[in-house]
């Protein structure tokens, strides 16, 4: 097979086959194929689109570059989430599925850009170990019922290559490529259940509803033919989620709902999308599934899987017995209303842009991270503030980056004299 033939191909708007696409990627993991055109590739594909046949057989190629894995455990499970602000909930949803019988077995990834990473905000625990061998990972999910890693070199190998072009060549945001990199990836971990949650609104890579809606159905019909129980939650990323953004603010969070203390937005999501994977895994039904979730916050079981988790991991659990013990950053600002209103909207990329700033996010892959920086968010949409009164604090070990935090964060909320009322936070459930 010539390759620049299936680049025409593809160029000219025509249908690949699945021997086309399987070939293309796998030549290009073996570095067959050079970056110039694996570009122009990926290029015609942004530019002409894949239909459904053609975005399985991408997943497929993306799944089966690398190993698989098989358990042989019932009730195995992972959530995806395209990203948010203040999105730390995987690291409650994780115990509480466990605590209620389902076997999470997640693979995450780090933050880069506006959007947190799952795996650095572990990485605030000390000690946490998130890069294991795949039969450990087995290993604590069997014992503990869930562990959390970061994504193994052995994994889907094709997407680590793919989606650095991807980021360089401006293909990223495409509903099929994206389709094929998540689930690529999130196949080849072998769970039988998967829940999505595709993030709409200022602070998502899908700023619209009807785009996130579109990813969803997309990513379900291709996980529901490759034989995955799936389900896809839609829900508002048009302001920051809970009450911190940041990654020691967000594991701290993180315990504050598995004592039952979250806040309310954080809550319903926790408990909506436990419940929806616990009930896809096959666990129980909807309405006990439900009641589990709530059990499990109550009777304490849920924190306890979180401190046997991190344990299991090599993390200094006497952080979540007491979460006071994570350094604070040495130097905060409260910034406050300008103005007397209502917030009617905030650009939650802004948010999240000005975590960054502080220190809480990453440029660049091998930037360093500062654990302790962040945002507490006071104030949020649909909220009454009056002129002077603190909407959020700024926390940072660099003092120099308080004042543009403050300047951006600021830039990024509007207005009203009169309350517009909140969209709700899961606004499509798609199965
Ligand atoms: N996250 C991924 O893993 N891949 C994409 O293409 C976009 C977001």
């Amino acid at each position: 097979m010539r390759f620049v033939d299936v680049i025409r191909k593809k160029r000219d708007g025509e249908a690949l086959s699945e021997e086309e696409i399987e070939a293309f990627v796998s030549a290009y993991t073996a570095g067959e194929i050079p970056d110039y055109q694996a570009s122009a590739f990926l290029m015609a594909c942004f530019l002409r689109g894949l239909n459904d046949e053609e975005t399985s057989a991408l997943t497929d190629a993306m799944m089966h570059s690398g190993e698989v894995i098989e358990w042989k455990l019932p009730h195995t499970v992972d959530k995806h989430s395209t990203g948010g602000v203040g999105d730390g909930v995987s690291l409650a949803i994780a115990p509480i599925v466990a605590a209620c019988g389902g076997k999470v077995a997640m693979m995450s990834g780090r933050g880069l850009g506006h959007t947190g990473g799952t795996l650095d905000k572990l990485e605030s625990i000390p000690g946490y170990c998130a890069q294991i061998s795949a039969d450990r990972f087995q290993e604590i999910v069997k014992e503990v019922g869930a562990s959390i890693i970061g994504q193994t070199e052995r994994l889907a190998p094709a997407d680590k290559k793919l989606y650095a072009l991807r980021d360089a060549t401006g293909t990223v945001e495409s509903i099929p490529l994206i389709t094929a990199s998540i689930l690529g990836k999130k196949l080849a971990e072998g769970v039988d259940a998967l829940v999505l949650d595709v993030k709409a609104g200022s602070g998502a890579f899908m700023k619209t509803e009807a785009e996130a809606k579109q990813l969803a159905k997309t990513m379900c019909a291709i996980a529901g033919k490759a034989g995955r129980r799936v389900s896809a939650f839609v829900t508002d990323m048009d302001r920051p989620l809970g009450n911190a953004v940041g990654n020691s603010l967000e594991v701290i969070e993180a315990i504050e709902c598995l004592k039952g203390k979250a806040p309310d937005d954080y809550t319903e999501l926790v408990y909506a999308m436990s419940a929806e994977m616990l009930c896809l895994c096959g666990v129980a039904d909807e309405r006990d599934c439900r009641e589990r979730v709530v059990r499990s916050v109550e009777d304490g079981s849920a924190l306890q899987t979180f401190r046997r988790m991190v344990e299991m991991h090599g993390g200094d659990v006497s952080y979540i017995d007491d979460p006071s013990k994570f350094p604070r950053a040495k130097h905060e600002r409260v910034v406050c209303a300008p103005r007397d209103g209502y917030i009617a909207s905030i650009d939650t990329e802004r948010y999240g842009l000005a975590a960054l700033l502080l220190g809480a996010g990453r440029n660049r892959k091998e930037d360093a991270i500062d654990h302790a920086a962040g945002i507490s968010v006071l104030k949020n949409t649909g909220d009454f503030v009056r002129l002077g009164e603190p909407i959020a604090i700024l926390y940072s070990n660099d003092e120099g980056r308080l004042k543009e935090g403050e300047q951006t964060l600021l830039g990024a909320i509007s207005y009203e004299e009169r309350q517009t009322p909140r969209k709700p936070l899961i606004l499509l459930k798609i199965v």
